[in-house]
């Protein structure tokens, strides 16, 4: 009962320092070494170490998660990076794109060009125009003033499903992200419709070698279907797929592929 009440006297401490002051909470961690306690938050971890982390979300909900530890990830429960959203950013968006950046390492290429399917307002495109990629978005929604004045950005402004041969003409993007708020199977089904096009047009010079995928469970109850959607995924031709619930998701999950199969 004992361990109980002092892992949820932590949990509120770890709670309170990153709701009141990250700055300080990041200063604390910088200021122990490895392998010291924190104090408050348990011993930190080591690079590599799988992490267990238990949430106390109240007295009839506790969640269980597993990370593996690593020098980009807070060392304590939660699996958090501890990104700042930045002030030019026009969504919250960024940090799902820059969170699984840092996770993954993809190889990021300037000049190389990405697809976005469900851009607007433009948070992830930010995160990719920063970067040094040209980018197409696809979304029925305008854009933020800043990315639609950019000159490395197209957008072509309908649902996904509605995009034609025309619309993609000299599309032949290195990335894909889709983060597209509708339900899992109709998101899929509109990706399928964008792959085919590119697919017809690029035939075997497509460059696709990376996807970034946010599935939304507005419905809790897609979160069975889950395996099915990543089997969708690996018939598209997608492979290396890591399934993962990021800090900056939300009622949602989070794919990346590592590969492509043309
Ligand atoms: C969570 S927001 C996307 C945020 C965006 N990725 C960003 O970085 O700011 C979801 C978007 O999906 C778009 N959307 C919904 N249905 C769509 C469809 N059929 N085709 C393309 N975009 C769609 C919405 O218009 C909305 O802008």
């Amino acid at each position: 009962m004992n361990d109980v009440k002092n892992l949820e006297k932590r949990m509120h401490e770890l709670g309170r320092a990153l709701a009141g002051d990250p700055a300080a909470f990041l200063a604390g961690r910088e200021a122990s070494g490895p392998g010291e306690e924190s104090p408050g938050f348990g011993p930190r971890t080591s690079p590599e170490a799988l992490v267990y982390d238990l949430i106390w979300v109240d007295d009839f909900h506790v969640f269980l998660g597993r990370h593996v530890s690593s020098p980009d990830i807070l060392p304590f429960p939660g699996n958090l990076c501890g990104l700042p959203l930045p002030p030019h950013a026009p969504s919250r968006a960024w940090l799902k794109l820059e969170e699984a950046i840092l996770r993954f390492r993809p190889v990021v290429q300037p000049g190389w060009q990405a697809l976005e399917i469900g851009c607007a307002p433009g948070g992830a495109t930010t995160a990719l125009l920063d970067r040094g990629f040209r980018v197409v978005g696809i979304d029925p929604q305008f854009m933020a003033e800043t990315v639609a004045a950019n000159p490395d950005f197209r957008h072509i402004r309908k649902p996904a499903r509605y995009a034609t041969r025309e619309d993609l003409a000299g599309v032949n993007p290195d990335w894909i992200v889709m983060d597209m708020s509708i339900p899992p199977r109709d998101a899929l089904g509109e990706l399928s419709h964008v792959l085919g096009i590119l697919r017809d047009s690029q035939g075997k010079d497509l460059a696709l070698r990376r996807g970034f995928f946010t599935l939304k469970l507005n419905d809790w109850k897609y979160a069975s279907e889950v395996s099915f959607y990543i089997k969708r995924l690996t018939q598209f031709g997608f492979e290396g797929l890591k399934p993962i619930q990021l800090a900056s998701n939300r009622q949602e999950f989070f794919v990346y592929s590592g590969k492509f199969r043309r």
